[in-house]
C-alpha cells in the first residue's frame, strides 16, 4: 500500500509549520518540517565558518550530515543536526538570513530531497515546505498550497517573536521576508510555486484552526 503524505507548501509566515503540524497531530501521522532541514544544514555551515558562496563546500557538508526529525507524541517536533537537538538554535534571525545560500544550491537540494523522501517513505506524515508538491512528493494523496497577505504574513511573524518575549525590529523582519519571498520564488531549482494540482487555501482571513479545520475535512472527505 502507498504510504500516506499530505503536502503543505507556501511563502514564509502563511501557517504552513503551526498547520501542518496541527494537521499531523489531528491525523496522528508524522509532521515533516523540512524547512527545518535546511536550517539545520546552514547552522552547521555558520558554525563551521563555511563560505556560503563555495558551493562545492556546502555540497560536501550536505553530505557528511546527518538530518533526523523525531517525532515524540505530544512533544513538539524535535530536529537532531548529526545526533544534537538543535530545534531552538535553527530559529536564530542569523540561520534565517543564510539560509537561501543552501536552499539555492541545486546539488544541496538534491540531498534534502532524498532524505525527504526517505522520512516520507517510513511512515504516514504531513510535510510542510517550498517545492514539496513540484519537487519532493509530486504523487502525494493531499497537495495544499497556503497563502496570505504579504502584511498579515509579517505581523504573524511579529506577534510570533513576541509571544517568545524577544525583540523584534519590525522594520528589518518586514525587509527580510520581502527578501526571503523573493529568493524563494525567484531560485533556479525548487523554487516556490504552486503545484497544478495543489488546492490553494488564502489564510489571510482565517485563524489557524479554522484552516486546520479545512483542511482536515479536505482529507476526511
Ligand atoms: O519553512 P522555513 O521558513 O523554516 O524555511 C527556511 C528556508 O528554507 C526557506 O526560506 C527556504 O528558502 C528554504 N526551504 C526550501 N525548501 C523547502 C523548505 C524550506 O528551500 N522545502
Amino acid at each position: 500500500m502507498v504510504n500516506m503524505v499530505i503536502v503543505v507548501d507556501g511563502p514564509a509566515g502563511a501557517g504552513k509549520s503551526t498547520v501542518a503540524k496541527g494537521l499531523a497531530r489531528k491525523l496522528d501521522v508524522a509532521f515533516m518540517d523540512t524547512g527545518a532541514m535546511y536550517r539545520a544544514l546552514t547552522l552547521k555551515a555558520l558554525r563551521q565558518k563555511l563560505n556560503f558562496e563555495d558551493e562545492p563546500a556546502l555540497v560536501k557538508l550536505a553530505h557528511n550530515t546527518h538530518i533526523d526529525l523525531v517525532n515524540e507524541p505530544g512533544k513538539a517536533l524535535k530536529v537532531l543536526l548529526d545526533g544534537e537537538d538543535v530545534s531552538e538554535a535553527i530559529r536564530s534571525v542569523e540561520v534565517t538570513n543564510n539560509t537561501f545560500y543552501v536552499a539555492r544550491t541545486p546539488d544541496v537540494r538534491h540531498v534534502m530531497v532524498e532524505w525527504q523522501r526517505q522520512l516520507g517513505s517510513r511512515r504516514p506524515m504531513v510535510g510542510d515546505g517550498r517545492d514539496l508538491g513540484t519537487v519532493v512528493f509530486p504523487d502525494a494523496q493531499f497537495k495544499f498550497y497556503l497563502d496570505a497577505d504579504f502584511k498579515v504574513r509579517c505581523q504573524r511573524r511579529i506577534d510570533e517573536l513576541k509571544a517568545k518575549g524577544q525583540a523584534v525590529d519590525e522594520a528589518a523582519l518586514i525587509k527580510d521576508l520581502a527578501d526571503r519571498d523573493q529568493k524563494d520564488f525567484s531560485r533556479k531549482v525548487g523554487p516556490l510555486k504552486k503545484a497544478d494540482d495543489a488546492i490553494v487555501i488564502d489564510s489571510t482571513h482565517m485563524t489557524i484552526d479554522q484552516v486546520i479545520e479545512t483542511l482536515y475535512r479536505y482529507v476526511k472527505k
